[in-house]
């Protein structure tokens, strides 16, 4: 067993004993997605600093701790907050915890995020699930020796996003009355937002969305077995597709708009997970 895994055991153990339930299902809340957090039951909460081996994020609204517990029957294990490449995090710190709920069991994965919208006939509040991704970064969280009680050195991504979730998540956006796309994904390392000259060639090479997380958690998901489904808010039309300034203030004001949305969808998802 290596070094790294020994942490990630200590960190999951950890996270074990506190929970009342076992967690299947991992989600991590993006930011504005943490409306869901107050319908869990039977709800453990443990923040990041309070887990060996884990690192704390500094963005606002991110608010870094684990809720463990039951929504509509589903076991899960939340995360509240997430840590980005942006804040300086070495990218092994930023998946630590999706290597984490690999050992706790959990094989399912919902990532989720506010995105900028790079496809122009996508509105800001609607949502976009993630069919695959480009990562123009030249970052990747697989760096470095590999842990081999994860999964290969040259893993696949032919298949990253679980095509059964895709068409579950398609489900259950209509069933709830939420406007969804599918797309492909664009992580940029942030934290400047793109330029407009960026947005349109990342529009060139296929991108429907653009944003800052995500993909390091896939590719290191993927890597070591899980199903993903990848769901971003689209919280902004992306640099210069309007003429005008972006701010994350905007972002902010568009995912709580979307609030009551994005809860309905998710809570349909889990209970049908
Ligand atoms: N670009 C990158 N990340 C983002 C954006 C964006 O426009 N909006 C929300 N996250």
């Amino acid at each position: 067993m290596s070094k790294y895994y020994e942490t990630v055991l200590v960190a999951a153990n950890h996270l074990q004993n506190a929970a009342t339930v076992k967690p299947r299902v991992g989600l991590v809340l993006g930011s504005g997605w943490g409306s869901l957090l107050a319908e869990l039951e039977d709800q453990v909460s443990v923040p990041y600093a309070k887990v060996p081996g884990m690192k704390v994020s500094t963005v606002l609204g991110h608010a870094g701790k684990w809720v463990l517990g039951k929504l509509k029957g589903t076991p899960l294990a939340v995360m509240s907050g997430r840590l980005h490449y942006y804040e300086g995090f070495d990218l092994k710190d930023v998946v630590f915890p999706v290597h984490v709920m690999k050992v706790m069991g959990i094989d399912t994965l919902i990532l989720t995020n506010a995105a900028g919208a790079v496809n122009a006939g996508y509105k800001p509040g609607d949502l976009m699930f993630i069919t695959d991704h480009i990562n123009l970064t030249g970052a990747n969280p697989l760096f470095g020796a590999n842990e081999e009680a994860f999964g290969t050195r040259f893993p696949d991504m032919s298949y990253a996003y679980d095509k059964k979730l895709l068409d579950l998540a398609e489900d259950c956006a209509k069933a709830v009355g939420v406007s969804a796309h599918q797309g492909v994904y664009s992580w940029m390392t942030g934290p400047s937002f793109e330029t407009p000259a960026e947005i349109r060639m990342l529009r060139i090479l296929g991108g429907d969305a653009v944003g800052m997380s995500t993909v390091p958690e896939v590719l290191c998901a993927v890597h070591a077995g899980m199903r993903v489904l990848g769901v971003s808010c689209l919280s902004n039309m992306a640099a210069g597709i309007l003429d005008q300034p972006l701010t994350h203030q905007e972002v902010i004001k568009t995912m709580e708009q979307a609030r009551p949305g994005i809860s309905r969808f998710l809570s349909e998802l889990i209970g049908r997970l």
